[in-house]
């Protein structure tokens, strides 16, 4: 077991708490000084930590940042990858305290205290344990391994950016194995390493009716109303059974095989628990899954926002121009993002009437991933867990997407291991998101010991 110091702890938490007061929300525009801000930040703290080649690497969108330690060309070499982006803080209003000045509070499942801040779990908090990590490493004189760290801030908005700088520096990020913590795990007392990822495809519709919002009274009736259209449209894309409609959208997927079916089972989800967490009396979905598959094995269509015509106080009779929804799917293996779209986009214009038009946008996407169990690095990662948290973890897949993974592999051929330590009652994209205090310095102490185990096996 790792002792932190109270004073090593504290100066771990201080400095997180800088990280998290820089409001670096990717999506917003009006967002970018503060994301220039966030990149030299984390230049300095990496510098600080002891890395050397610390740099800023501009992109068309937001800045990536890159830091490394090498020690000997015969020892192995892990790429620590990570984002320093959040998602947008809204709606501000059910936040109980400011989502960008963290305050640690308890709660039941935290009891020994948690970080309320966006981006505290996703991704900040996760990731800066990696740099104290390996600050620890540096300072005990325990490195017998070189290090690569590769932080974005577009991980949110679909990492774009990145897979044009991978692309373009493949002898720059070389490397034996990528290590992330972007993930959750099952509880405190049942750790769990995610195994696979979902993919994604986000589209957005415009539909537009008339050249002007009108009159309902005076036009109802006789003008196709598009916010009524794109309802119709919406509740089309689902059967009964909660299949999705969309001709072809199944063809490709990979049924997951028993064996791995059976140990993502293994930590089943406990139904009355799940419900009660998030308020919800009954679950829904397609019946002939479990819950644990549904949620993490399955393909998805979910709308994610959807706008138009009057929406302030009171009411208005208006018959609006047009009507926006923007629509995310989650993908599984062997789904192609770019395909979905396709088919997505098909279905939409087949759909709709001809007094309404639609315009449709491809945000972004990303294939899904599933990481290899039978290898040096995830036994490793298994044996980390087991020595900080006492019990073998679980496997469990993600229901999420880190949208870079499957390009890792695809570019580069390096495999990924997703070595999370958040909760999924973290709130992560949520009001009052937090991390466990608990989790930051067991994964920090989880951390130091996968190198261990690694570097071990890999020169046994
Ligand atoms: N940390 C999440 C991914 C995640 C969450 C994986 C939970 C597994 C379980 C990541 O930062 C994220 O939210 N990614 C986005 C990517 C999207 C915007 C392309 C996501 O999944 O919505
Ligand atoms: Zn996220």
């Amino acid at each position: 077991m790792i002792n932190f110091s109270d004073k090593e702890k504290n100066k771990f938490l201080n400095e997180l708490y800088e990280f998290l007061k820089i409001p670096s929300v990717s999506a917003d525009p009006n967002h970018k000084n503060e994301m220039v801000k966030c990149s030299n930040w984390l230049e300095s703290c990496l510098k600080n930590s002891g890395c050397e080649k610390v740099k800023i690497i501009k992109t068309k969108g937001h800045p990536i940042v890159y830091a490394e330690k090498f020690i000997d060309k015969t020892l192995p070499t892990i790429l620590v990858y990570g984002h320093y982006d959040v998602q947008p803080p809204d709606p501000i209003s059910l936040w109980e305290s400011h989502p960008f000045i963290p305050v640690v509070k308890k709660t039941k499942i935290h009891p020994k205290g948690a970080i309320f801040a966006r981006g505290a779990c996703d991704d900040k908090g996760q990731m800066f344990m990696h740099i104290k990590a390996f600050e620890w490493i540096i300072k005990n004189n325990k490195i017998n391994f070189n290090i690569k760290f590769l932080i974005e801030g577009e991980e949110e908005v679909g990492s774009n950016n990145l897979e044009v700088f991978i692309s373009e520096n493949k002898d720059l990020l070389k490397s034996d194995i990528i290590l992330i913590s972007d993930t959750s795990m099952k509880s405190n007392s049942i750790p769990s390493i995610t195994t696979g990822l979902r993919g994604i495809s986000y589209m957005e519709i415009k539909l537009k009716g008339p050249n002007r919002d009108l009159h309902s009274g005076t036009y109802g009736g006789g003008v196709a109303n598009p916010i009524n259209i794109m309802s119709k449209l919406i509740a089309s894309m689902h059967d009964e059974n909660m299949k999705i409609t969309i001709p072809g959208f199944y063809d490709k997927v990979l049924e997951i095989n028993d064996k791995d079916k059976n140990e993502i089972l293994k930590a089943n989800i406990n139904i009355t628990d799940f419900k009660n967490s998030i308020g919800i009396n009954e679950l829904f979905g397609d019946t002939n899954f479990t819950l644990t598959e549904r949620i993490a094995t399955r393909p998805t269509l979910d709308v994610n926002g959807i706008y138009g015509g009057y929406t302030g106080e009171g009411s208005k009779t208006v018959l609006p121009s047009e009507a926006h929804a923007k629509i995310s799917m989650r993908l599984v293996p062997k789904q192609d993002w770019k395909e979905i779209s396709e088919l997505f986009k098909k279905y939409v214009l087949n759909f709709i009437p001809k007094s309404v038009t639609a315009t449709i946008k491809t945000h972004h996407g990303a294939e899904p991933y599933v990481t290899p169990t039978n290898t040096a690095a995830y036994e490793a990662a298994t044996l980390a867990y087991k020595k900080s948290f006492g019990v073998k973890p679980f496997q469990q897949r993600g229901g999420g997407s880190i949208p870079i993974v499957p390009i890792f592999e695809k570019e580069l051929g390096i495999k990924s291991i997703l070595m999370g330590f958040g909760l999924d009652s973290d709130a992560i994209h949520s009001p009052n998101e937090h991390f466990g205090l608990f989790n930051f310095f067991k994964g920090i102490e989880t951390i130091i010991y996968f190198y261990q185990f690694y570097t071990k096996k890999l020169s046994s």
